[in-house]
C-alpha cells in the first residue's frame, strides 16, 4: 500500500512539474515604498508574474520547448506562439526587474567599469537616465524600457511593447538586457493612476546599481551577444522565409509557389547581397556565396519567365535549380554559425 501511494505521489509530482518557478522577491512588499507601494508589489509578483510562469509552463507543457533554454524561446519568438513569446517574455522581464530594485539602504555602488562606458556613451549617468525615460515615457500603451548591451559590445536603449525585448528576434534592435523599466500600468496604477512619469522619477531611487554593473559585466562575456549578431541579419531572415515557403511546396511537387514569387524572390536575393553581413561573417567566402545565390536566383526566374508546353519537364528543371539555391542558401547559414 506504501508502495502505490508513493507511486502516485511520484507520477502526480511528474504531472505536475514545472520547468519554470516564480521567483521570491528579494525584499518584503513595503520594503520598496514611497516609491512603489507595497500592495502593488504584492499584486505585481504574486499574481501578474506568476500568471506569466504558470502560462508559460502550460504553453511547453509535453512539448520539446521544455528542453530549451528561457533565451531559446526569446530568441525565436518569431517562430512561437502568441503564449509562448508573451509569457517567456513576462517571465524574463519580470525577474530581470525584480533583481535591479531594492531599497536605497540595500543598494550597491555602480562598478567603474559601468560607469565609464555610460560617461563615453551618454556623457553623464543623468543623461542614460533621461534616455530611458523618454523610452519609457514615449512607449505607447503596456511595454518597457531598457538599457542593453548591444551585439556590438555598446550600451543602447531601447522600447518594446507588450512582453517582448530585445533578445527576441520580433524586435528590430537587439542586445542583452542590463536594466528594465516595466510601464504596464499593472507595475504604477494604484499608486500613480495616470501619471507613469511620476512613477518613473521615483523608480530611479530603487535602482540598485551594482546588480545593473553585475549584468553588465555578464552581458559583456555572453556567447549570445554572437548569436544576436549573427541573427540580426534582417535581410537573411528576409529571403530565408521566401525560400522556404516555396522550395518546400515545390519539394512536394507543388510549383506554384515557386512559380508566382520567384521574381520576388530574385529581389530578395538581390537585397541580400547588396545588404551588410554582420562584421563577424563579413568575410570573402560570405561575399563569393551571395553572388552566387543571386545569380541562381536569377536563372530560376529566368525559367518560371520562358513559355513551356512541358510543364513537367520544366518543372523538373525548376526543381534542381531551387535544391541548387537552397543549397547555396545553407552554405551561408553554414558559414554564419562556423
Ligand atoms: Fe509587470
Amino acid at each position: 500500500m506504501k508502495i502505490i501511494y508513493l507511486l502516485v505521489s511520484f507520477l502526480s509530482f511528474c504531472v505536475s512539474a514545472q520547468v519554470y518557478n516564480l521567483p521570491a522577491l528579494p525584499f518584503s512588499n513595503d520594503a520598496y515604498e514611497p516609491y512603489i507601494d507595497g500592495q502593488t508589489m504584492q499584486i505585481h509578483h504574486d499574481k501578474h508574474h506568476a500568471g506569466y510562469v504558470n502560462n508559460l509552463n502550460k504553453a511547453i507543457a509535453s512539448t520539446p520547448m521544455e528542453k530549451l533554454s528561457i533565451t531559446d524561446l526569446l530568441m525565436y519568438a518569431s517562430f512561437r506562439s502568441a503564449s509562448v513569446r508573451n509569457n517567456a517574455g513576462g517571465h524574463y522581464n519580470h525577474s530581470l526587474f525584480w533583481e535591479i530594485l531594492a531599497p536605497p539602504a540595500d543598494q550597491k555602488p555602480m562598478s567603474k567599469e559601468l560607469e565609464n562606458a555610460i560617461i563615453n556613451q551618454f556623457q553623464s549617468i543623468d543623461e542614460v537616465m533621461v534616455a530611458v525615460n523618454n523610452a519609457a515615457a514615449t512607449r505607447f500603451g503596456s511595454g518597457w524600457a531598457w538599457l542593453v548591451v548591444n551585439p556590438q559590445g555598446k550600451l543602447a536603449v531601447y522600447s518594446t511593447a507588450n512582453q517582448d525585448n530585445p533578445i527576441m528576434d520580433v524586435s528590430n534592435e537587439r542586445g542583452i538586457p542590463i536594466l528594465g523599466i516595466d510601464v504596464w500600468e499593472h507595475a504604477y496604477y494604484l499608486k500613480y493612476q495616470n501619471k507613469r512619469g511620476d512613477y518613473l522619477s521615483g523608480i530611479w531611487s530603487l535602482i540598485n546599481w551594482g546588480v545593473v554593473s553585475d549584468n553588465y559585466t555578464a552581458a559583456l562575456n555572453n556567447p549570445l551577444l554572437a548569436e544576436l549578431e549573427k541573427d540580426n541579419w534582417l535581410a537573411l531572415k528576409e529571403f530565408h522565409k521566401v525560400m522556404a515557403q516555396t522550395f518546400h511546396p515545390a519539394e512536394e511537387k507543388n510549383f506554384e509557389p515557386l512559380r508566382s514569387r520567384s521574381g520576388e524572390m530574385y529581389a530578395k536575393a538581390i537585397l541580400l547581397k547588396n545588404s551588410r553581413p554582420p562584421e563577424t561573417v563579413n568575410n570573402k567566402k560570405v561575399q563569393d556565396a551571395l553572388s552566387r545565390l543571386e545569380k541562381q536566383c536569377f536563372i530560376i526566374h529566368s525559367t518560371v519567365q520562358k513559355p513551356s508546353k512541358k510543364v513537367d519537364v520544366q518543372n523538373a528543371l525548376l526543381f534542381d535549380q531551387i535544391t541548387k539555391a537552397h543549397e547555396i542558401f545553407h552554405e551561408i547559414q553554414g558559414l554564419c554559425h562556423d
